[in-house]
């Protein structure tokens, strides 16, 4: 190995050095080219970090509740006049902001989408309820509505993974970008990380192909500095980012309050929640720790913490995390100035693999640690932000499970209420059964209209309902 491969000998000694080095266990049977991917695997891995977060996440404590923790101040939806005044001065800075091309989208779609266990990138899944479209065009035609209202160009980074990038940009091609400029969609790739047993050893799937996985959304981080990403946004004249996951299909892209009132309260991060709809929602909360921003994920969240109710019986932490936020372009350059970087999170999952005979197992019970950065740790770093509360069913219907809650069938359901919500506020009549979901589909593309406003200036209120309204 010395002599044919001298370049890579540093990295082979540090994965000795960190007890990994069964890895090559078969080189002495795999072929050169396999010989050749193994070892640029190797390259990519810290394994002297990896030792270090299979350590901590090992002895991590177990979650007990905290008595440091307090609810956040939070925008509440505004029903009163001087909270619809608030959001009505938010949303004309943020139009500004918009019109001047300020705005740029960022769409975290690098998941491998295990739960929804589709073939594919989670994006490409065909969602609407009448004339089934992509979710990516789904999000791509609330981009082109936008930039139609305010006059402008908006663009958008998607954080693929190296599983699904090539898969993803090939989607985009084959449907022309859904009507936008391909210069304005930029895609990037976040980093995998390798996915170890539960004793901390590198997992294998091949004798040649160490398993990896997406290093978690907060890869993004990086992934914008690294891949030169916040140099494009800055040249394109970007101050501030809208951020999102590609799983929520309600999302309000670029919406002009969210941005308005981040801008007004020069906040470095802000953050959309909805109330929590039960205390075991799998949703993250946004808590004060101490006094500071954070967030805690549902599954590092006690129980006693989970269940804390105020006197009126309401759940006292009940800020659940959307994932949209928006984040200033300057404080990133902070952060990236301060040399520091987002811990990792331990997740247990089952995962097929090659035993030490070669054997591929598929495996009965959790037997794999994958290591996640959180974008929300960055919150740590953060002095300045704003949390502005949202209805769940105007915004929040991510799509995480084939079956059940928040499946591809209750999104649908979402997507269909809110536009029979636009409608009948416009007097339009809509039947709804006993759980208030409406009987029948309709689809109101965002192309016609982005929301109630606009749709009441195109739709006749004498329309007749028949089932089915495809707009
Ligand atoms: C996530 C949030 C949770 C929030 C919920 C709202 C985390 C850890 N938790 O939970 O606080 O309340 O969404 O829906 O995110 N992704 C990547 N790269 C990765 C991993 C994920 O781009 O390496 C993307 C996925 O494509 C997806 C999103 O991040 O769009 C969310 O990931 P997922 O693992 O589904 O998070 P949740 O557990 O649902």
């Amino acid at each position: 190995m010395e002599k044919e491969y001298p370049g890579y000998l540093r990295h082979v000694k540090n994965a000795f050095e960190a007890g990994q080095i069964h890895i090559f266990r078969w080189w002495n049977e795999i072929t050169a080219s396999e010989k050749k991917n193994l070892l640029d695997q190797v390259s990519t891995i810290d394994f002297g970090l990896i030792k270090k977060v299979f350590n901590d996440a090992v002895l991590k404590p177990a979650r007990t509740s905290r008595d440091n923790l307090t609810p956040p101040p939070i925008i509440t939806f505004p029903k009163k006049d001087a909270e619809k005044e608030m959001a009505h001065k938010a949303k004309l800075t943020g139009e500004i902001s918009l019109q001047k091309g300020e705005i740029a989208i960022l769409t975290v779609a690098g998941g491998d989408g295990t739960r929804l266990g589709i073939n594919g990138p989670k994006g490409t899944f065909l969602i609407t309820p009448i004339t089934r479209k992509s979710i990516f065009q789904l999000h791509a035609e609330k981009i082109v509505a936008a930039q139609k209202r305010y006059n402008t160009r908006i663009p958008w980074y998607i954080m693929t993974s190296k599983s699904n990038d090539s898969a993803t940009q090939n989607f985009f091609k084959v449907h022309n970008f859904f009507g936008l400029n391909s210069h304005q969609v930029c895609f990037f790739t976040q980093d995998m990380v390798p996915v170890v047993d539960l004793q901390g050893n590198v997992m294998m799937d091949s004798k040649s192909n160490i398993i990896m996985s997406p290093n978690g959304h907060g890869g993004a981080l990086m992934a914008l500095k690294e891949k030169n990403v916040l140099n494009d946004m800055k040249r394109r004249g970007i101050k501030n980012i809208f951020y999102h996951q590609v799983d929520n299909i309600l999302v309000k892209i670029a919406d002009p309050v969210f941005i308005g009132h981040h801008m007004r309260n020069s906040s470095e991060v802000s953050l959309k929640i909805v109330k929590k709809c039960d205390p075991e929602e799998k949703v993250g909360i946004v808590v004060y720790i101490d006094g500071n921003l954070h967030m805690i994920e549902y599954s590092e969240l006690s129980r006693k913490d989970m269940y804390e109710k105020n006197e009126n019986g309401t759940l006292k932490y009940h800020a659940g995390n959307i994932a949209v936020h928006m984040i200033n372009i300057d404080f990133l350059e902070k952060v990236y100035q301060s040399g520091e970087s987002l811990p990792y999170h331990a997740a247990i999952k089952k995962v097929p693999y090659l035993d030490e005979d070669g054997n591929v197992i598929d495996p009965k019970q959790n037997n794999a640690i994958k290591f996640e950065s959180f974008i929300f740790d960055i919150l740590k770093y953060v002095k300045k932000s704003v949390i502005m509360e949202v209805l769940r069913e105007d915004e929040f219907s991510p799509i995480k499970n084939m079956e059940g809650e928040n499946s591809p069938e209750t999104s649908r359901q979402d997507m269909v209420n809110q536009f029979g919500r636009w409608l009948r506020n416009i007097g339009v009549s809509i039947p709804v059964d006993v759980r208030g979901n409406v009987i029948g589909l309709i689809e109101i593309s965002p192309c016609f209209a982005m929301d109630e406003e606009e749709l009441k200036n195109k739709v006749d209120k004498q329309l007749q309902f028949n089932g089915k309204l495809l707009l």
